[in-house]
């Protein structure tokens, strides 16, 4: 019977392998397509998911994968290995280092173990349910700052979407998110990585990360961190958090409150967070 500590061994791997791939790819991209007409795939992202697919079938066969490239691969297992081979494709593909590979196991909704590796400052942050967070090997904690005036909060990019309704609304959330906090904060920051966001969370560098939209892998481990390190993730009402939100809050704890209270969206904003 897999221990946690196998499963995070080989999240650890998947994640330093393919992050020593894209790397070394990163100077030197040909092929980069379009997903979307503002979202971008490069042939990293294609490498690295395939190589991080076989990795785990080859370990679990029976596992259900989700990754963010190559879809998912539904297998009635209860266990689901969730993958960003390249979370922050567009910083990736301008040379910008602020990108990183998730890969995290949840069973049923709830993260087990996982790994994120950030190459271009060499960080692998790692955790297990219920024994702490670490990067490096280091335990990690969220950062004390109790008052909010003092906090950096960083916040989900623009014009992601589908359509350009979808993007539309989701800009207007996203602002209307920003201007909500700026006045009692510090600073408002958007770093185009919810890997790095989340782990930047974990290892206590800002006080906040909130989404108003996402995906399961680009969150799944970076949950598990901030959780693990002494934060709180939970949606942006402040329901419980599960992998199945497709928005979130992420915080040292402390501020959570006053966080969630300072995002109220107003009655007749046409965003409301699901
Ligand atoms: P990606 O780089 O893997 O595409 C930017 O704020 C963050 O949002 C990145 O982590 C990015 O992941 C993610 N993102 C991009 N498009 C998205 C979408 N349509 N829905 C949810 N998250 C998205
Ligand atoms: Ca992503």
């Amino acid at each position: 019977m897999p221990t946690s500590e196998d499963y995070l061994n080989l999240a650890a791997g998947c994640v330093r392998e393919a992050g020593a791939i894209a790397l070394s790819m990163q100077n030197h991209l040909h092929a980069i397509r379009y997903k979307g007409a503002k979202d971008l795939v490069t042939e990293a992202d294609m490498r690295c998911d395939q190589l991080i697919r076989e990795r785990i079938l080859a370990a679990f066969p029976d596992h259900n994968l989700r990754t963010e490239e190559l879809g998912d691969k539904a297998q009635g297992s209860r266990y689901t290995w969730h993958v960003d081979p390249i979370d922050g494709t567009i910083n990736y593909s301008r040379q910008l280092p602020l990108w990183g590979v998730s890969v995290g196991l949840a069973e049923g909704d709830s993260m087990v173990a996982g790994a994120i590796y950030l190459p271009a400052s060499d960080e692998l942050f790692t955790a297990i349910r219920g024994q702490g967070a670490f990067c490096n090997g280091q335990p990690i904690r969220v950062s004390p700052v109790s008052d909010l005036s003092q906090a950096i909060i960083s916040h989900g990019d623009f014009n992601v979407g589908a359509d350009e309704a979808a993007r539309k609304s989701l800009n207007e959330a996203n602002f209307f998110a920003r201007m909500k906090t700026v006045s009692s904060v510090q600073r408002v920051k958007c770093l185009g990585s919810a890997v790095v966001e989340g782990a930047y969370v974990a290892g206590g560098r800002m006080e906040g990360y909130c989404m108003v939209i996402l995906n399961s892998w680009d969150v799944a481990v970076t949950s598990l961190l901030v959780a693990e390190a002494g934060g709180r993730v939970t949606g942006l009402k402040g329901e419980p958090w599960d992998l199945t939100r497709r928005n979130a809050l992420f915080s040292n704890g402390l501020l959570h409150g006053e966080l969630l209270a300072s995002l109220t969206w107003d009655a007749d904003h046409p965003y409301s967070p699901e």
